[in-house]
């Protein structure tokens, strides 16, 4: 077997392998995974399923996502990328990976994942599973590559044999962009209280298909979730489908605090903002030192530290832009900053004077250790 070394493959062979279970690979803790198999998906996603390197089995929640790293053209890249394999599955974990026009990483990994290639990645992260919120009854709603943590949650879900119930409502631009398709409707058949539902923006080559057209609208929704009021939502796919999402459940009377999204968008990393009120304070300036390359840059309070230094041409390893994954941690030697995270990062570590730059905005000047 490619890239196992014998003693993993003695351990695969011992069945007190299986029983002793799972480790805990934590989030900032760097791993190689191998890859195992690429299964094309649709004609633009790919699913790659990986080992990790010394045949460990891994213990994440389902909905989780973990952070991959790989040298694009000489520059450290990283992204994050949710795990659609159930934790069920405690051998292998696979991520299903839409390719983006222009995108760095997306493209990297189709083009260059292969039975037996390296990945270095960076443990489970996310707060986006079931086990937050424990529900009888769930709506899960997504669109385009958003399938992947409900598939997750779906699956180790059907696995475990729990026959939840389940309404897994999902949308994508034409039938040919539908995401495990095919699986979905065997594990329909598999639990009897797991109903899922396609609509699409077009039907494209698909002359055939038989399924509502165009966007998701309170009247469908409550056509075939008649009791989604009652239900705890997982919602996932592009910013635009999820505030509409958000907005026809508010107007059919759900109650918010049963709503649970994840954003995968990225356009917060690509085009940063600045914080709202061009007040006094957000337009003071202050200078920033790397005191490891001895750069300097200057920048204005109301941007955050990440987008700053990027303009200034400085290079910081980070993913999400959203204080989730813990890409773009880094110790801030002397100074202060007003953080606003969303889980990345843990309170023993900002004890430490670690603080994720991407949603970090000084109120000092700074030394980082970079
Ligand atoms: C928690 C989380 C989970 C995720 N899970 C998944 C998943 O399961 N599956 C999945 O497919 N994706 C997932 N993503 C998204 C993923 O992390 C990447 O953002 C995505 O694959 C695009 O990365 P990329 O490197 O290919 O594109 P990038 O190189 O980051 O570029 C993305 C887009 O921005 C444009 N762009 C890049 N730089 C600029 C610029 N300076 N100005 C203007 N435009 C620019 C590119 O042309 C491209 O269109 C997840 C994201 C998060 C935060
Ligand atoms: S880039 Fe993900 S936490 Fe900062």
């Amino acid at each position: 077997m490619f890239g196992l070394t014998h003693d993993a493959i003695d351990r695969l062979s011992d069945a007190h392998t299986w029983e002793s279970g799972a480790t805990y690979w934590a989030s900032g803790e760097q791993t190689t995974l191998t890859c195992c198999r690429v299964v094309d998906e649709t004609h633009d996603v790919k699913s790659f399923e990986f080992r990790v390197g010394d045949g460990t089995p891994i213990r994440f929640e389902p909905g989780q996502f973990m952070t991959v790293s790989a040298s694009v053209q000489g520059q450290s890249v990283e992204r994050c990328y949710t795990i659609s394999s159930p934790p069920t599955r405690p051998y292998l974990v696979s991520i299903t990976v839409k390719s983006v026009p222009g995108g760095v990483m997306s493209n990297w990994l189709h083009e260059n994942m292969k039975p037996g290639t390296q990945l270095r990645a960076f443990g489970p992260s996310g707060s986006f599973t079931p086990t937050a919120a424990p529900a009888t009854r769930s709506l899960y709603l997504s669109a385009g590559s958003g399938v992947t943590p409900l598939m997750s949650m779906t699956r180790a879900s059907i696995d475990l044999g729990l026959d939840r119930d389940i309404v897994f409502v999902h949308s994508a631009r034409t039938p040919a962009d539908i995401v495990f398709r095919e699986e979905l409707k065997k594990l329909t058949e598999l639990s009897p209280r797991l109903k899922t539902f396609f609509m699409c923006e077009g039907v494209g080559d698909e002359d055939g298909w038989s399924g509502p057209v165009g966007r998701l609208s309170l009247q469908l929704l409550s056509q075939w979730v008649p009791d989604y009021i009652e239900r705890e939502v997982f919602t996932c796919g592009p910013a635009g489908y999820m505030n509409a999402v958000r907005t026809l459940l508010h107007e059919g009377g759900h109650n918010p605090a049963r709503y649970h999204q994840e954003s995968f968008d990225i356009s917060a990393g690509v085009a940063p903002e600045p914080i709202a009120p061009a007040s006094e304070a957000a337009q003071q300036s202050f200078t920033i030192k790397l005191s490891r390359s001895s750069k300097t840059f200057t920048m204005n309070a109301a941007e955050t530290v990440l987008s700053a230094a990027r303009k200034a041409g400085v290079a910081i390893p980070s993913s999400c832009s959203q204080g989730m994954c813990g890409t773009c941690k880094t110790k801030v030697l002397e100074g202060t900053v007003d953080m606003n995270h969303n889980g990345g990062i843990r309170e023993r570590e900002i004890q430490k004077g670690f603080r994720l730059l991407c949603c970090s905005r000084p109120t000092s000047d700074l030394v980082l250790e970079l």
